[in-house]
């Protein structure tokens, strides 16, 4: 599903152009699709239908609390990793029962909240953390369903070294060969319910390759457990499915992820295990875009500069992974289409811009969206979607240099609403006292 589509060479989300949102809310700007948002939702939720998992949103994708209610609204439980994103999960409406709280370090007051809470599961990291967790769960005279998240010693050698948390030298999870003592530990523990196993392996995965030699460990691992009479009644088999950047991306990555996770979790379904999915960007990642402007168009020694007034502040992804995402203007002849068809050869005109460096205003050299990138020739002044900007684009956005993030819209049919304001220089000062 995809709202994002040019019309006589007009990009539009749903019935509204681009250009005049930002005519109404200013540059760069954050553009989100609702239908979009709702749509992806319900294709996880179809994909991985034979299991029925509890669907629960990677809140640090796109962390927006009118987003995150829009999809508890829909049947969302959500993921979260932080005591901020209990908070903001809190806010969205999100029932505690459907919570899921991963993260390596939490801290007392994250775990207590949790406790307070009684959210769904605590997936803990270590020995030392399930140790916090039962001196917490004594406490509050609670019995705390926690599963234990382990490392499963893999790695998807299609996922970014910053962004596999699956490998050995990772700091996530338990080795696995340590977990089957853990739960003999804690087997029939007063205060810690330990009944469930959380494997994510990083994201964004490309192959269902991966997922199945991982879930082959973890069903070897939860049999270990079983002989020993521990139980599991949950699996929580992370997130990571991967989002079309582009068309080098198969379209059907998720289904066929979804088809080799079912069919390799149906024994476990029919033992009567639960799961839990945590899918993140390919929910958010393309129900999103950032538009910015050109500010200058200049000469280097070498090539062409497009100056952008975003910078790596409000999207650090190309910097920090090498990830590609498309940057088009938002008005492109007469082209008609999908926006993943825009750089096709044949759609450019005869002035293209040949291996330019698109920009933006931090003052560091990694400030780039792309480097040595085909667009048609552009304009000061004109404005250039950024595509697939709905996941850990605001949510990884800093103040960097003192530049105020951008507004927030999410657009309906042909309604928009602003979901986040534009910070101001004042916001910038608001808490230095
Ligand atoms: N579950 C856990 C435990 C996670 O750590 C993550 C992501 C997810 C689920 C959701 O992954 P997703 O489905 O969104 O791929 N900033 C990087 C991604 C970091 C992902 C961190 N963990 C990026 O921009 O690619």
């Amino acid at each position: 599903m995809d709202t994002f589509r040019y019309r006589a060479g007009k990009l539009y989300c749903d019935d509204l152009e681009i250009d005049g949102l930002i005519s109404q809310f200013g540059s760069p700007l954050f553009v989100y699709s609702q239908n979009n948002f709702v749509e992806n939702l319900e294709a996880v939720r179809t994909a991985f239908q034979p299991i029925a998992p509890m669907i629960c949103f990677s809140v640090k994708s796109c962390s927006n609390v009118n987003l995150l209610r829009l999809l508890v609204e829909q049947g969302a439980g959500l993921d979260v990793v932080s005591g901020g994103e209990l908070y903001r999960a809190l806010q969205a409406g999100a029932d505690p029962s459907k919570i899921v709280f991963a993260g390596v370090g939490k801290s007392v007051e994250e775990l207590e909240s949790a406790v307070e809470l009684d959210v769904f599961l605590i997936n803990v990291e270590s020995e030392d953390e399930l140790r916090r967790l039962r001196g917490i769960a004594e406490k509050h005279q609670k019995r705390v369903k926690t599963g234990i998240r382990i490392n499963p010693d893999l790695v998807d050698s299609t996922t970014h070294a910053k962004t596999a948390t699956g490998g050995r030298a990772s700091k996530f999870g338990v080795p696995s060969i340590h977990v089957p003592v853990m739960f003999e530990k804690f087997r029939n523990d007063r205060y810690i319910n330990l009944s469930a196993l959380h494997v994510h392996l990083g994201s964004p995965i490309s192959t269902e390759t991966v997922y199945v030699e991982a879930l082959r460990r973890v069903y070897n691992l939860i049999r270990e457990v079983q002989s020993m009479g521990g139980r599991l009644d949950t699996l929580d088999f992370g997130g990571g499915f991967a989002a079309h950047y582009d068309r080098s991306m198969p379209a059907d990555t998720l289904s066929r992820a979804s088809t080799a996770i079912t069919r390799e979790l149906e024994p476990l379904r029919r033992d009567g295990v639960r799961f839990i999915v945590e899918p993140g960007r390919v929910i958010s990642a393309n129900s999103g875009i950032l538009v910015a402007t050109v500010e200058y168009i200049k000469r280097g020694w070498d090539k062409t500069i497009v100056v952008l007034d975003a910078g790596m502040n409000i999207l650090i992804r190309p910097t920090l992974y090498g990830a590609k995402h498309i940057i088009w203007p938002t008005c492109f002849q007469n082209y008609y289409g999908h926006w993943q068809d825009v750089e096709n050869e044949n759609q450019r005109d005869g002035s293209a811009l040949s291996g330019v460096d698109v920009v933006g205003p931090i003052c560091e050299t990694g400030d780039y969206f792309a480097l040595n990138r085909v667009l048609p020739s552009v304009k000061q002044g004109q404005h250039i979607a950024v595509f697939s900007c709905g996941a850990y684009a605001m949510s990884m956005a800093s103040q960097y240099n003192s530049r105020p993030r951008p507004a927030e819209i999410l657009v309906t049919g042909s309604k928009s609403a602003v979901i986040r304001r534009r910070e101001s220089y004042s916001d910038l000062v608001a808490l230095e006292l």
